[in-house]
C-alpha cells in the first residue's frame, strides 16, 4: 500500500490591477459579458473571456432554462463558440469572474468541475497550456497556469 499526494500551485493576486495590462481588459470583458448572463432562476451570474493567439476574446455567459439541466455555465459557452468559430486556433488565457445577484462574492470562484473537464479537452487539443484566471464579482483573483493544475487525474482520450 502506498499514498500518493497530489499537489498545486496557485498564484493570488489582491486586485484586479495586479494583473498584466491585457489580463486587466480580459477580466474587464468577462465582467462586461457576466452582466449579460441569463439566470433568472439561480441569480447567479458568471462571465467567461477567452484570449485567442491570435489576439481574438471570445466572451460566454451562463444562459439558464427552465428545465433546468439543459442550461449551460459561461465557461463552456465561451470554449464551446472558440472551438466552433475558430478551430486550430489556439486559447491561452481565460477569466472568469462570478457572482449572485443577492450579495456580493468577494472571493474567488472557481470553474465547475464539468467545465474543467471541458476546457481540459482544448488544452489536450491544441497541446499547450491555457492559464486561468478567476475571481468572484471582484477582490482577489486566482491564477492556475494550466487546466492540469486545477483537473488532477483528468480522464482523456488514452483511457479510451
Ligand atoms: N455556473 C457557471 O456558469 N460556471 C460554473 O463554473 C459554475 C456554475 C452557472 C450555472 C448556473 O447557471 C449557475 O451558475 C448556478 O450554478
Amino acid at each position: 500500500m502506498q499514498e500518493i499526494k497530489i499537489t498545486t500551485t496557485l498564484t493570488c493576486y489582491d486586485h484586479i490591477e495586479e494583473l498584466p495590462q491585457k489580463i486587466q481588459e480580459l477580466m474587464e470583458s468577462a465582467v462586461k459579458a457576466r452582466k449579460n448572463a441569463y439566470a433568472p432562476y439561480s441569480k447567479f451570474r458568471v462571465g467567461a473571456a477567452l484570449l485567442l493567439e491570435n489576439g481574438k476574446v471570445i466572451l460566454g455567459n451562463n444562459q439558464e432554462n427552465a428545465a433546468y439541466p439543459s442550461g449551460l455555465c459561461a465557461e463552456r459557452v465561451a470554449i464551446f463558440h472558440a472551438g466552433a468559430e475558430y478551430p486550430g486556433v489556439a486559447v491561452n488565457q481565460i477569466a472568469i469572474t462570478a457572482t449572485s445577484d443577492n450579495h456580493i462574492n468577494k472571493t474567488p470562484i472557481p470553474p465547475c468541475g464539468s467545465c474543467r473537464q471541458s476546457i481540459a479537452e482544448y488544452e489536450m487539443r491544441q497541446e499547450s497550456p491555457i492559464e486561468i484566471y478567476f475571481m468572484g464579482a471582484e477582490g482577489k483573483i486566482m491564477k492556475s497556469n494550466s487546466l492540469k493544475d486545477l483537473l488532477p487525474l483528468v480522464f482523456d482520450k488514452s483511457y479510451l
